[in-house]
């Protein structure tokens, strides 16, 4: 008797669990945060992500890629990353991009030449205020094409991280 009731709760967890966890993949595959590195996650491969507590409240890091989209991408892929008639909607890219090719996109830039219009992505690689934050744009925009983040500015988020602040200093020198 004591043994079934066992099983049984067993299984009622084991239910919970699965129910709750997260089904999409993007670009970079499964986005579930597995490793915090004082509160800059990653998933199991090692990529940025988000982590987003049931409160609602964001990891620093995807608030910081909030703040920095807006002031280095806003103005040509509309807010939010819902993109623009100029350019694309980064919350559909983020869904095909993993993480190197988003790198390499927003460090070397990209050109359509097929269009008829000349649209252009600025390579950003010389920039600070985007290279140094890159991990954290990454991160907003990986929550915001999983839907696990809604338009506008986040309500709450975590505390930002003593490492967050030391590796910025050493980024923008
Ligand atoms: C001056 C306008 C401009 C700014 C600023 C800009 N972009 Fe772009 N971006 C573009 C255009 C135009 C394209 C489409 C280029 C193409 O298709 O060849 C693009 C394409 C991209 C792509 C590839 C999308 C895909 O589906 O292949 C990524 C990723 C991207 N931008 C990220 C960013 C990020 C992140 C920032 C801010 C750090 C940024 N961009 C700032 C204009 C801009």
């Amino acid at each position: 008797m004591r043994r079934t009731l066992r099983a049984g709760i067993c299984i009622g967890v084991a239910l919970t669990l699965s129910a709750g966890a997260y089904a999409v993949v993007d670009g970079s595959g499964d986005p579930t945060a597995v490793t915090s590195d004082e509160g800059k996650w990653t998933d199991k491969d090692g990529n940025p992500t988000f982590k987003i507590a049931s409160d609602g409240t964001v990891d620093w890091y995807t608030f910081a890629g909030f703040t920095r989209y807006n002031s280095e991408c806003l103005r040509c892929h509309g807010p939010d990353g819902v993109g623009s008639t100029y350019a694309p909607a980064l919350i559909d890219s983020m869904k095909h991009l993993s993480y190197s090719e988003f790198y390499a996109i927003v460090a070397g830039g990209k050109k359509d030449v097929s269009s008829s219009q000349e649209l252009v992505m600025p390579a950003s690689g010389e920039n600070r205020n985007v290279m140094c934050y890159i991990d954290s744009i990454y991160t907003y925009l990986r929550a915001r094409g999983d839907d696990a983040v809604g338009r506008g500015r986040p309500q709450q988020h975590a505390p930002k991280p003593a490492s967050f602040t030391k590796a910025e200093d050493e980024c923008m020198g």
